[in-house]
């Protein structure tokens, strides 16, 4: 059994025949081929899956493909290219935030959109704390991003990079 799904992904429409059990990961993945979005622990407990949906941040692994009908999603293959890199991919260059790589797309968004909901008033989810004032502490942006694991440890350098374009 299949059913239908309509959403747009960086900013086009896709129409999708899923399995119900068809995560929103898994769609786009397996459905439209952006791999970007990485699959990791498939439980909702490392942040790798991360995609933008309707504005905000999420496991893209604990969500189902059709419980996203009409959404916006934004995943890492339009934030930037390698021509004109968006200047959060930029800083983790910089400020090598990464080792292995594989975490690194899911860091990036959750970096993006730390930073907007720091400039937007939105209290971290961890402790509902408002940033006050901004520029939020290296602790805040390592708080609001504790839902992003890296195995390699690199979260000196990717706290680092937060903060470079925070300022
Ligand atoms: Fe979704 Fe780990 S793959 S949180």
């Amino acid at each position: 059994i299949t059913m239908k799904v309509a959403f747009r992904v960086n900013g086009q429409a896709h129409s999708l025949a899923v399995d119900p059990r068809t995560t929103l990961l898994d769609a786009l993945r397996e459905h439209l081929g952006l791999t970007g979005t990485k699959k990791g622990c498939d439980h909702g407990q490392c942040g790798a899956c991360t995609a933008i949906v309707d504005g905000r941040r999420m496991n893209t692994c604990l969500s189902l493909a059709l419980m996203h009908e009409s959404s916006e999603i934004d995943t890492i293959e339009e934030l930037g290219r390698v021509e004109e890199l968006h200047p959060m991919q930029a800083a983790f260059i910089a400020h090598d935030g990464y080792q292995c790589g594989y975490c690194t797309p899911g860091q990036i968004l959750s970096a993006v959109a730390t930073l907007d909901e720091i400039a937007a008033g939105i209290p971290s989810a961890a402790t509902r704390r408002v940033s006050q004032p901004s520029p939020a502490s290296p602790e805040e942006i390592r708080e609001r991003m504790s839902g992003n694991l890296c195995r390699c440890a690199a979260y000196p350098n990717i706290i680092a990079a937060i903060t470079d374009v925070q300022e």
